[in-house]
């Protein structure tokens, strides 16, 4: 095993080295503040491995991303979100009976208790969906309490009801029927139908726009060790049960810096359209360190060439756009403001490249989703992501309580005035 050597006050030490099987490297400092009273210091934890993970595996520099070595694009354009599901939690593709039961079970399990309804009535008009759907979520917990035994049953019935759960908050938040699952649909479909159906309508699925969703989902799937998979693990590590430490990524995922994105794009290419689509004068804006603005869908912690996802996304915007035989200003907007943006040396020299959000929320909005369900999207994409960590951090003998350490500097220590004493 080779070691790195740090010296801290003319004291060295050495430190275990450990080497991932892409060959990544990770210097171990697990003993660091035990032999040397000295702790790291990563605020954002930019350069810090929480965990090792068997998931999911990204090389920012040269834009990979493979789920289970498995190549994002291969699975984009032969899989099925289903299968990607299985994948992620249980770490192979599975062969055709395990497929099948898989999809039986997803089937049956897709109704919510009836009395969950009543939460939904409970909530305002126009109340946010990822508000609804973390609360939904965490709520699940009250009705299947956890049980060792129960946890593969609960891991299906999560991926079954999400869908359910987020097509009940959107029909609460338009004043629309509720529309129950139904069992002769794929995944996606009755999601679809869920969310599109009304009760005088026979409701056919389009097969472009299924195809469409099907390749968010999972291109959404997985992406290691972020904002909200971190958080799924955080709080999974004091032992939360698993619909406590989703409902606690769906909140992490919903922050405009993370999963909210792609609503944020779409609010802001709109804002650009209404504005005579001068889109130069808002990459000049973004650039501008007096001005809070940026490019949302611009900019990602770890890819600093492309975001493959991205470059699916845009090939894949244009075929659906053109099999609906539908365009949008929008597309144009944001084709323009990757072209310019791409050429100019402080994205360039930053490399700001633009990120999955960038183009899904034109998809989006060609196959009907309204705005707010954006990121309720991305959430049911990135389900099967949360639960594989989870899975994963609870199998693992060396996982511990997630308890970071702080640089304290605040005040020293003082002695306490009475409020008379006190100038
Ligand atoms: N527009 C303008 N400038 C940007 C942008 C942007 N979208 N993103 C980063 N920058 C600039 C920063 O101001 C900073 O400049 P400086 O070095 O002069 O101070 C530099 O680029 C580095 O950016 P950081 O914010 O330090 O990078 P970090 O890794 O912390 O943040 C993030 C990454 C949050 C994605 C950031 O790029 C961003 O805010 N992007 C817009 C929001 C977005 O699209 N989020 C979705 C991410 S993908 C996902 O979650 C699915």
């Amino acid at each position: 095993m080779s070691t790195a050597k740090l010296t801290l006050n003319g004291k060295e030490y050495e430190l275990p080295v450990i080497v991932g099987s892409e060959n990544e490297v990770g210097i171990d400092v697990q003993q660091l503040r035990a032999k040397s009273g000295a702790i790291t210091y990563d605020p954002g934890y930019g350069n810090t491995g929480a965990c090792q993970s068997a998931i999911t595996f990204i090389d920012g520099d040269q834009g990979i991303l493979r789920y289970r070595g498995y190549p994002i694009e291969q699975l984009a354009t032969q899989a099925s979100f289903v299968e990607v599901c299985f994948l992620l939690i249980y770490g192979h593709l599975p062969n055709h009976n395990e497929l099948t039961n898989f999809e039986s079970e997803l089937t049956r399990h897709t109704l919510l208790h009836e009395d969950m309804k009543k939460f939904f009535e409970g909530y305002p008009r126009g109340a946010h969906p990822m508000a609804q759907l973390a609360s939904m979520i965490i709520s699940l917990s009250t009705y299947y309490p956890e049980s060792e035994s129960e946890l593969d049953l609960n891991i299906i019935r999560l991926i079954a009801k999400i869908k359910t759960l987020a097509a009940f908050a959107y029909k609460k938040s338009i004043g629309q029927p509720y529309i129950y699952p139904r069992n002769d649909m794929s995944y996606v479909a009755d999601f679809m139908h869920m969310l599109f159906a009304v009760p005088s309508e026979n409701y056919q699925v389009n097969e472009v726009v299924e195809r469409a969703l099907n390749l968010l989902l999972i291109l959404h799937a997985d992406h290691e060790q972020n904002c909200s998979t971190s958080t799924v693990r955080m709080v999974g590590s004091s032992q939360a049960d698993l619909f406590a430490s989703i409902g606690a990524g769906v909140c992490a995922l919903w922050g405009p810096l993370h999963g909210g994105a792609n609503q944020e794009v779409i609010e802001m290419l709109q804002m650009i359209q209404d504005d005579g689509a001068n889109y130069k004068k808002y990459v000049d804006k973004a650039k501008d360190k007096n001005s809070d603005f940026k490019l949302f869908g611009f900019g990602h912690r770890v890819y600093k060439n492309f975001d493959p996802r991205a470059t699916i996304l845009k090939k894949s915007t244009d075929e659906v756009l053109h099999a609906l035989g539908m365009s949008d200003p929008l597309l144009e907007i944001a084709k323009n403001l990757e072209e310019v943006a791409l050429k100019d040396p402080y994205f360039v020299e930053r490399k700001l490249y633009p990120n999955v959000d960038f183009y899904s929320g034109i998809i989006y909005r060609a196959i009907g989703i309204p705005t707010n369900m954006f990121t309720v999207m991305f959430a049911l994409g990135r389900l099967p992501g949360w639960i594989a960590h989870w899975r994963e951090m609870r199998s693992d003998k060396a996982s511990r309580i997630n308890r970071p350490r702080q640089v304290y500097t605040g005040a020293t220590v003082r002695d306490y005035q009475s409020v008379f004493e006190r100038k």
